[in-house]
């Protein structure tokens, strides 16, 4: 039998074979390569608008705000493209530490926060308690930062996301769940493969690359877990649904099955009324969503007369106040809060967290002084301790 036809088909179909692997490689490497070259450049521009933010040029502050956050929309792609191409050859290599799952979804919510206010999308969290995860925590947080992201893009404004955290057998799951848009059948198989998106009727403003599902199931799988999407279709909404393996609390670093509590609690231990007040208005949003996130019922205003209005109908537990309000601030409006008689614990807010700042908010009453940028899991305990008392 004359079998050269088989064998020259044969010969064929693997220098095909060679090829694509060779493109594949070729394109690994270009990606690698247009992280680095892009993410250069990036490094001066972020401190050039560093420092025209230190020095507080009241003129061209809108114009320093937008290129901000414009340049660090591209920062966030570039890195994205870097780290599919590390993450693709294997060379990401991860710290890992025990961890409460519930301060990895706090930092994370603090990351897509702003979006979430942006779009005034309800969020309720609930994360059962003591669920202890061995992961790096950065990677971690960046895996839940791009889905509850994604839940908030890809849902129309005013939608609802749930996040749902809970023991199943030896396995911690983390359910991230929207309203929104949904996925389509053909695409949902696809849907953590690199570059693949959906058609968009959106407005693609805040497009990304398409990278980070492809992150998000690379990492989790390097961290022996699994991710996995649902969506019924179009307009049906999404979840996708993170298992990670469960750290029983006493062993040290091991493995074991976890059995008992099934039991569901919010963040916040007892919800409590919090107001927040910041002429901020993107600040204050912020905050107010990171309160709600806790579990807690929160109300914005800008300004000292508007604060002294909501406090009189919504009698806050606690009022977080920025302290440098225009016309009326923030020690201001502590003392005629107090002289109300309406008692909420008060927290400051501040740029600045000299002694002698501290110092002055104490004496017009308040039992807390967090310096700017908030960290949020201070926040969450100061709030606790203060409702606590
Ligand atoms: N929660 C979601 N709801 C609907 N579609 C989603 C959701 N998350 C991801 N997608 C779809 O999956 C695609 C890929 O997501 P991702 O890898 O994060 O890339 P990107 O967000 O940069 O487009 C998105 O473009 C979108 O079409
Ligand atoms: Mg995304």
């Amino acid at each position: 039998m004359d079998v050269t036809r088989l064998v020259l088909a044969q010969r064929a179909s693997e220098a095909a074979l060679e090829e694509a692997r060779r493109a594949n490689k070729m394109k690994d490497e270009f990606l690698a390569l247009l992280g680095h070259e892009l993410r250069n450049p990036m490094a001066p521009i972020m401190t050039a608008l560093e420092l025209m933010r230190f020095r507080g040029d009241a003129a061209t502050q809108r114009e320093r705000e937008v290129i901000e956050r414009q340049a660090n929309h591209l920062l966030r792609l570039v890195d994205d493209l870097l780290d599919v191409a590390r993450i693709t050859r294997g060379v990401v290599e991860l710290k890992r530490r025990r961890v409460p799952l519930r301060e990895l979804i706090t930092k994370a919510l603090e990351t897509a926060s702003p979006l979430f206010a942006e779009k005034r999308h309800r969020l309720s969290v609930s994360v059962a308690p003591e669920l202890e995860v061995e992961v790096d925590p950065a990677r971690l947080q960046q895996v839940l930062a791009n889905l509850l992201t994604n839940a908030a893009k890809y849902t129309n404004p005013g939608g609802e996301v749930q996040v749902r955290a809970y023991p199943d057998g030896a396995d911690a799951v983390v359910v991230v769940q929207d309203d929104g848009i949904g996925i389509d059948s053909e695409t949902l198989p696809h849907i953590f493969e690199m570059f693949v998106q959906e058609q968009q009727g959106l407005d693609r403003s805040r497009g990304g690359l398409g990278l980070g599902l492809a992150i998000v199931k690379a990492l989790v799988q390097q961290h022996g877990g699994s991710v996995a999407a649902r969506s019924e279709g179009h307009g049906r909404g999404s979840s996708f649904e993170l298992r990670l393996p469960l750290l029983a609390r006493d062993e040290g670093g091991e493995t074991a099955v976890r059995t008992e509590g099934g039991e569901q609690m919010p963040v916040a231990t007892a919800p409590a009324r919090v107001l927040v007040v910041d002429d901020n208005q993107d600040a204050a949003e912020l905050l107010a969503t990171a309160v709600e996130a806790m579990g807690h019922e929160a109300r914005i205003a800008h300004d000292g007369a508007s604060a002294l209005e909501v406090a009189a109908t919504f009698e806050p537990h606690v009022a977080i106040l920025d302290i440098g309000l225009p016309v009326m601030d923030g020690y201001e409006l502590a003392r005629r809060l107090r002289a109300r008689g309406s008692l909420p614990r008060l927290i400051a807010l501040t740029g600045y967290g000299q002694e002698r700042d501290k110092q002055e908010s104490a004496s017009a009453g308040f039992e807390l002084h967090i310096v700017k940028p908030v960290d949020l899991q201070q926040l969450g305990s100061s709030i606790e301790k203060l409702i606590g008392r």
